[in-house]
């Protein structure tokens, strides 16, 4: 039988876990406009996928729309629906394709469908005149992924002018525009051209070609292309000098509240393994955000936080749900206190592009894995 005590109403939660990101959605604008003037105001396919690179798709969505985007691009039909449920009107672009079941929910929603292999064509053309749907043939110029193969458009072309009249644009995406050796992305480049040429020689003019993500645009290699795909850059990352020279402003600061405090003797050993051992009498501070959260395990004894002013080392392992950093003893820290896990200083030595670079990865790897219990909070 549960006691009494046990029986008596919750006390009203607190807060929650005081873990979130901040997500100034005035500085995705800057960014986007930005963009649009690096691309000579080519039409951006504003690309947000992945819940927009962990910052949330849905106000990412409705702000690039505010900005100017001329359309979203996602993943899948999910993130599309997730999209448009949110109030999203602009043309929602699905970049991993669509089986043809899929394809009237697609119409209904008004999503547009990269068509990225030749499995598909005829159910396509059988589906499209009683449920259409707009389509961007992707064109695999030397990704090596998804999209119809320049060697097999020959073949296919009967196919793909049977479905012209729903083709909205050509595309292809870049194997190494990040690589400043762009022999290979003029060569997908020149591949692209080609097949634009063959397509055009068999009447397919689709008002739309694109092929330029962050780095293509950074890079210039956008030739005559009418639109440009860029994701990262909008958030304010790069992995290009070129993009600092923009002057793009990272959107997303990663906060986590102190939920103790502690002064620990010498000696004191800090978490799992033990990885951590205190030097001198000092202070451990405990925050609630771990791995679960998208926080690397593997950032523990490498990076630091953020404390009014001081940047402070982050010690012992990261565990599921929680993180140690080491403060001296003077510091004056207390339960409630935001640390900054992430910074939006690109220079700091914990933005998303330094932390990435100390862990051998792409900043994508680490906004991305955000997970979605951590609270969004934007800033306007
Ligand atoms: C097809 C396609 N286009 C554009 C992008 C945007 O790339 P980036 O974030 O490097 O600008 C991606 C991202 O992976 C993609 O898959």
């Amino acid at each position: 039988m549960p006691s009494d005590q046990s029986l008596a109403p919750l006390p009203q939660l607190p807060e929650g876990r005081a873990l979130r990101a901040e997500i100034d959605l005035a500085k995705v604008r800057r960014n986007l406009k930005r963009i649009q003037d690096a691309a000579e105001g080519r039409g951006v396919w504003a690309v947000v996928k992945a819940n927009a690179y962990g910052h949330g798709a849905v106000p990412v969505g409705r702000a690039l729309e505010q900005g100017g985007a001329a359309g979203l691009a996602v993943s899948s039909l999910e993130e599309g629906l997730e999209l448009r449920e949110g109030g999203v009107r602009l043309p929602v672009m699905i970049l991993g394709g669509l089986r043809p079941e899929a394809i009237p929910l697609a119409s209904t929603h008004g999503l547009e469908v990269a068509v990225v292999g030749p499995e598909h064509l005829e159910a396509y053309a059988r589906l499209l005149p009683t449920h259409p749907v707009k389509l961007h043939l992707k064109l695999d110029t030397g990704m090596g992924r998804f999209g119809l193969l320049p060697s097999e458009l020959p073949e296919i072309m009967p196919s793909l002018k049977a479905l012209a009249p729903w083709t909205e644009g050509v595309m292809g995406h870049f194997a190494t525009s990040d690589d400043p050796d762009t022999r290979f992305a003029l060569r997908q480049r020149a591949t692209f051209e080609g097949c634009l040429e063959a397509l055009s020689d068999a009447g397919i003019r689709p008002p739309q070609r694109h092929h330029a993500n962050s780095d293509g645009i950074l890079r210039r290699l956008f030739s005559e292309d009418t639109h440009v795909r860029p994701g990262l850059v909008l958030y304010g990352l790069t992995n290009l000098p070129e993009g600092r020279a923009l002057g793009l402003e990272p959107a997303l600061e990663l906060v986590a509240e102190v939920a103790r405090v502690k002064a620990v003797p010498a000696g004191t050993t800090v978490g799992y393994g033990r990885t951590f051992v205190a030097p001198q009498p000092m202070k451990i501070a405990t925050l609630a955000c771990g791995y679960a959260d998208g926080y690397r395990r593997d950032l523990g004894n490498r990076a630091t936080a953020r404390h009014r002013g001081h940047a402070y080392p982050v010690v012992g392992r990261v565990s599921m749900d929680y993180l140690t950093v080491a403060l001296p003893l003077d510091a004056d820290a207390a339960p409630g206190d935001p640390m900054t896990l992430f910074s939006a200083d690109p220079e700091a030595p914990n933005s998303v592009e330094r932390l990435a670079q100390l862990l051998g990865t792409i900043p994508y790897e680490l906004t991305c894995a955000l997970h979605r219990r951590i609270a969004r909070r934007y800033l306007d």
